[in-house]
């Protein structure tokens, strides 16, 4: 286990739901298993008017995101991580004078012997960001000469490719870009890093991974949630700024990316940077009338309970244009990809809850098994992101009896057979790795920016475009009826259940 250098964690917006919902359960979990660093004070920063003890009862001693975990610990334990957290009130305004919270920060560092190391993390609305790095710099509080300073943001990074350059530039007027860590918490899930594994360490996968082999790539993002309390900021993002343009495109410039020299974070980001900036941007109303799919759930009812429709939810304008459903075809313009169409969709208010990417190979080039029924059913690699995650492949094998009937079986893997071993969650992992300076997992200026490149297109085409369609599905199915016409040939998405294996539309009549 790498030692992580003493530093001080200072939170932003710290009163904030975040705070309290995942950055301090993370926090916990690397405190149990003792990877905090040996001298380590949390910061908490915002407008709220709490003394330390208001904080520490707030995100930690009450908190109901910690409530089971710490309810059968003995009190002194648990105190010995909330001792680690303090509070300072900036007054009513972020753009203020931060002399008071250096001074905070000195003491705090001289009390706790620190060091110089600090991590900001911005858990504020994106508009406060540059005003905060700006701030900090006039305070003095982002020059290394005493140790780091890194700089955590959350997304949205930007609204669109101008808003995301303008951020990015206005980031860098205070902090260099090796100091920025834009977080995506997908890039934390274990299963999605198990993307760059899977391809990389195994000879059996990466000689098929090229269009030779594979027929299309399809990658879904369902949620049965809809947009719950966040109405509000859902209504002026949708589903491909709050989904497509940050955690999916990351996804996809995994499958993507060239293998990298080495697992320097540098070279895999060099990479994915390759991947995404060769993703075939779509100009033309006609390419982006066909290849795009939007539509908003309505009304209905799901296992007898009354579902609000999308323009129904608090914070959501009446006649509102913004999509919770989003389906992409497109294609990447490499040698590796060429004529390999990728389909992409997110959606809330889905029958379940699943992130899958499903690499569909093509059928044998030579068919022996004339009335094999193999034509329609190609091998398949499933990489379960959540829930149930693992790996399946699909392949075929002989049916009992005379003839070659073919059927498909299942070769499957679960993480959670690997028990024993403590799954970090995305947020414990990714602030592990910024507190130790690795920031693979992180996303770069030129990668944001890339993918905003290829998802402005599509916005713009949406808001401006001519007879644009938004088409309407019912809470709790599978998006609208005619999702299923961006497919080519196979004409049909793979609708996942819960469970890995289940297969979707098959069923075994005994
Ligand atoms: C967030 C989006 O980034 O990711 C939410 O803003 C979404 O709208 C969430 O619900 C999904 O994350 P996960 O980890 O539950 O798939």
């Amino acid at each position: 286990m790498k030692k992580t250098e003493n530093q001080m964690l200072v939170i932003f917006g710290a009163s904030g739901d975040l705070t309290a919902r995942k950055l301090v359960p993370a926090l916990f979990n690397l405190f149990i298993a003792q990877q905090l660093p040996e001298n380590f004070v949390v910061l908490g920063v915002s407008r709220s008017d709490m003394t330390d003890m208001d904080f520490r009862n707030k995100v930690v001693l009450e908190s109901t995101y910690l409530k089971e975990r710490i309810a059968n610990l003995k009190s002194n334990y648990i105190s010995k991580f909330s001792d680690q957290f303090f509070y300072e009130d900036l007054g009513s305004d972020y753009d203020t004078s931060y002399d008071g919270l250096r001074k905070r920060i000195a003491d705090l560092k001289n009390e706790h012997n620190t060091s110089g190391n600090i991590i900001y993390y911005l858990s504020t609305p994106p508009t406060l960001y540059e005003t905060i790095a700006k701030n900090l710099a006039k305070a003095g509080l982002n020059t290394q000469r005493n140790g780091w300073k890194r700089l955590i943001v959350e997304k949205p990074f930007g609204y669109s490719l101008d808003t995301a350059k303008a951020l990015n530039e206005g980031l860098q007027h205070h902090f260099r870009e090796q100091q920025i860590y834009r977080i995506d918490h997908y890039l934390g899930k274990e299963t999605v890093q198990n993307l760059l594994v899977t391809r990389f360490a195994n000879s059996i996968f990466e000689p098929l991974w090229n269009r030779n082999y594979i027929h299309h790539v399809e990658i879904t993002n369902a949620e049965s949630v809809g947009v719950e309390k966040r109405g509000g900021y859902y209504d002026k993002s949708g589903a491909l700024r709050d989904m497509f343009q940050n955690h999916l495109l990351q996804i996809v410039s995994l499958i993507v990316m060239e293998p990298p020299i080495s697992d320097a974070p540098e070279d895999i980001r060099n990479e994915k940077v390759k991947a995404l900036k060769s993703l075939r941007i779509m100009k033309d109303e006609k390419t982006l009338h066909i290849q795009t799919i939007r539509a908003q759930y309505m009304a209905s009812s799901i296992d007898g309970e009354q579902v609000q429709g999308y323009r129904e939810e608090e914070g959501v304008d009446s006649d509102s244009t913004t999509e919770t459903y989003a389906a992409i075809k497109f294609f990447v313009d490499n040698w590796r990809w060429e004529g390999v169409p990728f389909y992409v969709r997110t959606a809330k208010r889905m029958p379940t809850k699943v992130t899958e990417a499903v690499i569909h190979f093509k059928t044998p080039h030579h068919q022996i098994f004339q009335d094999s029924g193999m034509n329609s059913k190609d091998n398949k690699l499933v990489i379960r992101i959540q829930p149930d995650e693992g790996i399946l492949i699909k392949f075929g094998v002989k049916v009992p009896g005379q003839g070659f009937k073919v059927e498909r079986a299942n070769l499957d893997f679960y993480y959670s057979n690997l028990a024993q071993t403590h799954v970090m969650e995305a947020y414990e992992r990714l602030l592990l790795d910024c507190m130790q300076g690795d920031a693979t997992l992180y996303a770069r200026a030129d990668e944001v920016e890339a993918a905003w490149e290829f998802v402005d297109p599509i916005l713009d085409y949406w808001k401006n475009g001519k007879n644009v369609r938004m088409y309407g599905y019912a809470a709790g199915v599978w998006g609208p009826e005619n999702a299923d016409e961006l497919i080519d040939g196979i004409g049909f998405w793979r609708n996942p259940g819960p469970n890995l294996t289940d297969d979707p539309g098959f069923c075994v009549i005994c």
